[in-house]
């Protein structure tokens, strides 16, 4: 690929944005400045400097965030900062999509990409992808709540029942995984059974943990194919 086509696939802005930024002299490619738009690069391992910042070619991105608290997932934040404004500009420009969503009060793990195909896949309600969450509750977790939430609770728009597996952790702290993505879900099937969601963090998503990821909170990673194996 040239090129010039090579930065804008990276999300560097317009094909003459691109062109522009290579005749000002801030892109080289193994230590060699690139004057030439068109020069054929190879593109699979390909790393890039641009404004002396390096930067590695990848077809798709596929991220794991550490969400913090009062960032909100929606594509229009209203009332606090949007997520991707953890992202690097580029990755914005490429239409990175976090997903699904999380509220804007929860935090942990969340993935983004620009891969329409993955963010359907993962999505989808078929595929059955569990998600992890620790609940910190107002009343105390009861041998009750326990089973109520294993055998289901009747959420108000939905026909069925929803179960959940879930363990006591603490005496306010349970640990509980779904496998839809239903508005607010955790908070309505907890006050469905009786109790009270103080706070909630993602801390899985399939076999993917957000301790296996280190990320410190509102720090982001690329996630490796080792780690893309586990979301299932
Ligand atoms: N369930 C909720 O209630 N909120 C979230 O952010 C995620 C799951």
């Amino acid at each position: 690929m040239t090129l010039e086509k090579i930065l804008q696939s990276q999300g560097f802005g317009s094909r003459k944005q691109c062109r522009q930024l290579i005749w000002d002299g801030r892109v080289s490619v193994a230590g060699r400045l690139i004057s030439d738009a068109n020069q054929d690069l190879p593109c699979e391992g390909l790393i890039l400097s641009v404004d002396g910042k390096e930067w590695t070619f990848r077809r798709q991105l596929y991220i794991g965030l550490h969400k913090p608290p009062d960032y909100e997932c929606s594509r229009k934040p209203s009332h606090h900062p949007g997520i991707l404004t953890l992202l690097p500009q580029e990755y914005v420009n490429r239409n990175i999509q976090p997903v699904g969503r999380l509220d804007h009060g929860t935090t942990g793990l969340l993935l983004l990409s620009d891969d329409g195909g993955f963010i359907h896949a993962q999505s989808s309600p078929k595929r059955h992808i569990s998600k992890t969450y620790e609940a910190t509750l107002f009343e105390a977790v009861t041998p009750q709540l326990l089973a109520q939430l294993r055998e289901g609770v009747k959420l108000i728009d939905e026909d069925k029942p929803i179960a959940a597996q879930v363990r006591k952790l603490d005496t306010h702290l349970l640990e509980l995984s779904i496998d839809q993505g239903k508005y607010h879900q955790v908070k309505r099937m907890l006050a469905a059974a009786g109790n009270h969601c103080v706070s909630l963090r993602r801390s899985a998503i399939g076999k993917l943990t957000l301790d296996s990821l280190g990320l410190p909170m509102g720090q982001w990673c690329h996630l490796e194919p080792g780690q893309m194996a586990l979301l299932v």
